[in-house]
């Protein structure tokens, strides 16, 4: 890029800000907030602050997706540890990691953990919040025998069980969960809503987490003070991360 475009695309940027300027693709005007334009031709929309990809003839997420020989393919599901982080660049939590504590995950909070002394040097360092995913299920990437379970709570929370104990409440989903290698942590459950980030209320607890609820048809409504995001599958080694998540 020359000098020139970058000064005049500088200048776009700062108007669009003022004015919300339209810009062109092809034919067609768009507003770059709500979508990308592809080849001058194609325009693909932006969600969960992610300007959709184009693959002949479709719009689709890089969080679950690749083009590959132009077609459209899933990604690779991951069968190793991973962490997660929020994406979605308009949000000041965006890349912050997704915690665990409270048996409920959450949105930049701290990671809360427990490994008895007895375990002592093999207790792993507990300090963050890994998942394991596989056959339609997550669990919490744990030692603690019996392990952890990943689910939706009636409120479509993300929750996981406590160590030592089954116990999951009626109404939840424990299935509907898909991560991809590197693409995102996916809630099939509800047509593919996806992710909302849920800022803390004042009225709720204090505190810098924000919640993490997954969104369908029913609840969009009242989620609307929340903001669609993508959960991003980051890489762990192949070990626990942590005995158990409190
Ligand atoms: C977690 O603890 C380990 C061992 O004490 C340390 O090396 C690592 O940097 C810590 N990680 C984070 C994310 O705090
Ligand atoms: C959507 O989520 C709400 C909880 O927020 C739940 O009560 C409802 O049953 C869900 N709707 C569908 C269609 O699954």
């Amino acid at each position: 890029m020359t000098r020139l475009a970058l000064v005049i695309t500088a200048l776009t940027s700062l108007s669009r800000g003022v004015l919300g300027a339209l810009q062109t693709c092809g034919q067609a005007q768009y507003d770059p907030a709500q979508y990308v334009c592809w080849s001058n031709q194609f325009l693909c929309p932006v969600t969960a602050g992610e300007g959709l990809s184009y693959c002949n003839g479709a719009c689709y997420s890089k969080f679950m997706y690749t083009c590959a020989n132009n077609i459209l393919t899933l990604l690779e599901p991951v069968d190793t540890p991973f962490t997660l982080t929020v994406s979605n660049p308009t949000l000041s939590i965006h890349d912050k990691p997704i915690t665990a504590g409270g048996l409920r995950l959450s949105l930049n909070g701290q990671t809360s953990s427990y490994c008895p002394s007895v375990v002592g040097d093999a207790c792993p360092p507990g300090n963050t919040t890994s998942i394991v995913a596989g056959y339609g299920g997550a669990s919490m990437n744990t030692l603690v025998p019996g392990g952890q379970r990943i689910y939706l709570d009636p409120s479509w929370n993300v929750a996981y069980t406590q160590a030592h104990s089954a116990y999951i409440p009626s109404g939840s989903l424990t299935t509907g969960f898909a991560a991809y290698k590197d693409g995102g942590f996916v809630n099939l459950n509800g047509n593919g809503w996806g992710w909302v980030a849920c800022p803390p209320r004042a009225s709720g607890p204090a505190g810098p987490a924000w919640n993490l609820i997954a969104r369908n048809e029913t609840n969009a409504e009242s989620l609307n003070y929340c903001t669609p995001i993508n959960l991003k599958v980051n890489p762990f080694p192949s070990r626990a991360a942590a005995w158990q998540y409190t």
